[in-house]
């Protein structure tokens, strides 16, 4: 069932989406060689509670057989695609790290990602990172009320084929609002005028997931990484949009990262 949101529904949706901007762009100013993911995690935590809400990926319900997720961030690096645990690992000069974040606020929920690159990183990788955040916004440029579902997926995946790349086709995004996921599905793949119709007040969360060699992926056995089969880098960017008439209105936001990142943002 798709829940369409009023306006005023809407402009909670802004909020807690703007949050999770803020939090995105507080750990923009940390991520550098040396820190841990867990770092990230406590600041990202404390940060969220400061401003009156609730991380909202801790505890989320893993299934069977599956710990609930114990973060309030997931962090991927390199070949992780998402759902990466916020561990101990240390970050290298050269690696790139997804952190996906999601809030709850007055009965609403953000949840928006970004990969950033820890000290220098190579061409190739940064022009994967470039294709992904651009397909990204190519994707979000077709969410508006009469388009079908299918549209984005496909403008998605046309976008980062044309350029080499692979997209993921186990993780898709999805509807939002007072949960994190709700219907409809939003895959990065597809084909033109199928699926779901978009109606205006609808608020999905786009985000492509894409790699630099195959597009197979494994789920490691902590129950939650999604890694790359082959090993080599994924890259994922997030935001969470509302379905209006003409043009998409986008509730997450970069900028807070992009001030931190200044003119090293790709
Ligand atoms: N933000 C992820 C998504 O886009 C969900 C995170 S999974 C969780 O769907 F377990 F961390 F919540
Ligand atoms: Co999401």
């Amino acid at each position: 069932m798709i829940f369409l949101k009023t306006d005023e529904e809407i402009e909670l949706m802004r909020e807690s989406n703007r949050l999770v901007g803020m939090t995105l762009g507080e750990l923009a100013k940390h991520i550098k060689p040396g820190i841990t993911p867990a770092y990230l995690n406590d600041i990202a935590g404390e940060f969220i509670r400061s401003h009156g809400a609730i991380p909202s990926f801790l505890g989320y319900k893993g299934g069977p057989g599956v710990i609930d997720y114990p973060g309030s961030i997931c962090a991927s690096v390199n070949e992780a695609v998402v759902h990466g645990l916020p561990t101990d690992y240390v970050l290298q000069d050269g690696d790139i790290i997804s952190i996906d974040c999601g809030t709850e606020k007055n009965g609403f929920c953000g949840d928006s990602a970004y990969t950033f690159c820890v000290g220098e990183v190579s061409e190739e990788v940064k022009a994967l990172l470039r294709t992904t955040k651009e397909s990204l916004y190519e994707g979000i440029a077709m969410a508006v009320e009469g388009n079908r579902v299918g549209d984005i997926g496909n403008t998605i995946q046309t976008y980062c084929e044309k350029r080499g790349y692979s997209v993921v086709r186990e993780l898709v995004g999805h509807g939002i609002g007072r949960k994190m996921h709700e219907d409809p599905q939003v895959p990065n793949y597809g084909r033109r005028g199928t699926g779901p119709l978009l109606k205006k007040g609808m608020c999905i969360a786009i985000e492509p997931m894409i790699n630099m060699g195959s597009k197979n992926v494994v789920f490691e056995r902590d129950g939650w990484t999604v890694r790359t089969k082959d090993r080599k880098p994924s890259a994922h960017f997030e935001h969470t949009v509302a379905v209006r008439e003409g043009k998409a209105d986008i509730l997450s936001t970069f900028e807070f990262i992009e001030a931190v990142l200044g003119d090293k943002a790709i």
